[in-house]
């Protein structure tokens, strides 16, 4: 059976020449980038040319760049940094965030009450709107979240909007640019935003490796605390392997190509099935990202039986406590409960054509009459 992989957002595969680095400094410097001998120095090189590269690439000076273990981590250092360093506050953050952002801020907020947020909803295509978000902000905010990019809908949202206001009424604007970046052109210098997380996996780098930016001068309660490595803003040794392989992985695929791949299928989709409903259209997406769903057909069921037939695909739903969760990002935008319990997401890699995107109507079209014929509907 021929197998496709179409589950981009969640991961990409680790490029060749991204592994050939990795394994060349991992053997040629493999010294503790704090030890002050030979060895010491190369892993220290390496390290400090992985973090010029990213810095260049992103349009920062390099000192502002800490390596991390990835999304997740570079997203927690800041709300628990930020929540940590003051007794009392408010955040405003989008109500499409990233779980690695939304669960962070509510177990905090829990375990410290006097801390408050709250969440913006974006409109009924996934795109929040940036007056509304702004408005939201109170007297107390201590910090403004906005993903770049949002990874079901793939929605690109106002951020540089809410930047430049930020800015104006001096509250700490952050950004999760995880899907953003390789995606489109992720100017920094440009973008002029106080923290940025990234993560290299989504875009053929290694896993558990990622990384945060944030401005000179700002200052965060570190999460690890220990031997004080990157400049003590996040504790630990250095993954120098990791960070040379997210410098090489930078440039290397052009996702923006792939929007007129996305529009095929699309255009496709809905002509073989035509009371598909596709999510966030409307909007400017990230390239290779459609989110969509069959009336009738639970997500979940179809992405079982689409993996059956090779086709690896993601569901909204979330699985928490051996629950399926409707997807939080559809809620938001206003789908119904069931709704947001059937879509599937599909998101393109570079290289794919239109004869993966013919082979994905074809299953679906397999699935939906399979599934018809079981539930009776034939
Ligand atoms: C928008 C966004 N933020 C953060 C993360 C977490 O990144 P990581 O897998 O590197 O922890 C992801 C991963 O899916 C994501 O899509």
């Amino acid at each position: 059976m021929k197998q496709y992989y179409l589950d981009y957002n969640a991961t990409c595969p680790q490029l060749s020449e991204v592994t050939e680095v990795m394994h060349d400094v991992a053997n040629t410097a493999f010294g503790n980038p704090s030890s002050l001998h030979w060895a010491g120095r190369n892993a220290r090189r390496k390290l400090d040319d992985a973090r010029e590269s990213l810095a260049e690439y992103l349009k920062v000076e390099s000192g502002s760049v800490v390596f991390t273990s990835g999304g997740t981590e570079s997203n927690n250092m800041v709300i628990q940094g930020v929540m940590a360093s003051s007794v009392s506050g408010h955040i405003v953050l989008s109500a499409i965030e990233h779980p690695a952002i939304l669960q962070t801020v509510e177990v905090w907020a829990k375990r410290y009450p006097s801390w408050t947020y709250t969440l913006v909803k974006p409109d009924k295509d996934g795109k929040i709107d940036a007056t509304t978000f702004m408005a939201a902000c109170k007297e107390d905010t201590k910090l403004a979240c906005l993903m770049w990019a949002n990874n079901e809908t793939g929605v690109v949202q106002p951020v540089f909007e809410v930047s430049q206001t930020c800015k104006v009424k001096n509250i700490p604007f952050f950004v999760d640019a995880v899907q953003a970046l390789g995606k489109f052109e992720v100017d920094l210098m440009a973008l002029d935003a106080d923290f940025v997380s990234f993560s290299a996996h989504k875009i053929g780098g290694p896993r558990g490796m990622g990384a945060l930016v944030m401005k000179r001068g700002l200052k965060l309660e570190s999460l690890m605390v220990g031997g004080g490595q990157e400049r003590g803003r996040r504790s630990g040794t250095e993954n120098v392997a990791g960070a040379a392989g997210f410098a090489a992985v930078l440039g290397k695929l052009d996702y923006s190509k792939l929007t007129d791949l996305r529009d095929y299928f699309e255009v496709k989709l809905k002509q073989a099935i035509p009371k598909a409903q596709l999510f966030g259209a409307t909007h400017a997406r990230t390239a290779n990202t459609s989110m969509f769903c069959i009336p009738g057909l639970e997500g979940e069921t179809l992405l079982m039986q689409m993996d059956l037939m090779g086709f690896a695909v993601a569901s909204g739903s979330a699985c928490s406590s051996g629950k399926r969760e409707p997807s939080h990002v559809l809620l938001a935008m206003g789908a119904p409960d069931v709704q947001a319990r059937s879509s599937l997401r599909v998101s393109f890699g570079v290289g794919d054509d239109e004869a993966v995107a013919d082979a994905l109507i074809t299953g679906l079209l397999k699935v939906q009459n399979r599934l018809r014929q079981m539930s009776g509907r034939g």
